[in-house]
């Protein structure tokens, strides 16, 4: 495995070897855990090539979040890209990323799919995940990308970018990745202190007891997520929002959906934990 930081060598050593075989992408920001190795692994089964990079993205962290504190673990992270197959770790600078600063003219921007769940919370937030994809993928040019469902609106978001412009790239989504106890892996759970982390499985209690409500055939979807949001509070959490929606459009709920997708964002202490899950009605 080669770690490559400039975007010269890594397009060089990829029009060399890919001739004929398909390129994989799997973006990450780096301190990876089991679920991005999850993406690899994947990536590796389908791909003949597997470039994973690691890029801990400016333009996506609002002034107030925790770009500066995201923890950096090159190293290890190469360690378990390695273990895991992949051919490629594509670790560029902020420089080399953005060398007219991140806030150049050009912004990629899916609009009203950004603007809603996270995206009211975080302003910004997708258009600064929609441009970096973008140039990601006019860097290494994929056949196919990968990415956890345990973003859900991010893949959502994705998805479209890619159908909208035309972009020749697979995306394709992940089943999350969780522990034991059923909170979903995550860089920021280590903003956890140990008695947060006990509570932290709430979060996904919480949205499988939407999920089963629905399952057993309740469609008073506001009364749903106002419950969910008072169980979260009573636990501790401080709730950004709990909304049950159309798994591929992200519309509110109606009765008539039959793919639902329900999710959630609340802080937990330091840590803002992101979840959601689906349900299929046949
Ligand atoms: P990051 O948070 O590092 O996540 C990288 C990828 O790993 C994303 O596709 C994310 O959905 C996936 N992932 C994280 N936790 C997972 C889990 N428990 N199970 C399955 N997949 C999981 O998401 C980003 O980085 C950035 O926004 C990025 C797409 C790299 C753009 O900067």
């Amino acid at each position: 495995m080669q770690i490559i930081k400039s975007i010269s060598e890594l397009r060089t050593a990829l029009q060399n070897r890919s001739h004929g075989r398909t390129v994989g992408l799997v973006p990450t920001m780096g301190n990876l855990h089991e679920g991005h190795l999850e993406l690899a692994k994947h990536c590796r089964d389908r791909c003949d090539i597997v470039v994973a990079s690691v890029f801990v993205n400016p333009k996506q962290f609002g002034e107030a979040e925790d770009f500066s504190d995201y923890p950096r673990t090159l190293e290890d992270d190469a360690d378990l890209l390695a273990a895991a197959g992949t051919d490629y770790v594509f670790a560029p600078t902020d420089d080399a990323m953005y060398p007219g600063g991140h806030a150049s003219a050009t912004n990629i921007s899916v609009t009203t799919l950004s603007s809603e769940l996270c995206g009211e919370h975080r302003p910004g937030h997708f258009d600064g995940v929609a441009t970096v994809v973008t140039k990601l993928f006019n860097i290494v040019m994929p056949d196919m990308a990968f990415f956890g469902e345990k973003d859900w609106q991010q893949l959502t978001i994705l998805s479209r970018m890619v159908a909208d412009l035309n972009m020749p790239i697979q995306v394709i989504g992940v089943p999350t990745v969780r522990a034991p106890d059923g909170l979903a892996l995550s860089s920021r759970n280590q903003y956890l202190s140990e008695e947060e982390r006990q509570q932290a499985p709430v979060l996904y209690r919480t949205l499988m007891d939407i999920v089963h409500a629905l399952q057993a055939g309740a469609t008073s979807f506001d009364r749903l997520e106002h419950t969910a949001r008072v169980a979260l509070r009573s636990a501790g959490f401080e709730v950004d929002y709990v909304s049950i929606r159309h798994a591929d459009t992200l519309a509110p709920a109606t009765e008539e959906d039959q793919h639902y997708r329900v999710l959630a964002a609340a802080h937990l202490g330091k840590a803002r934990l992101i979840d959601n899950v689906g349900l299929d009605l046949r």
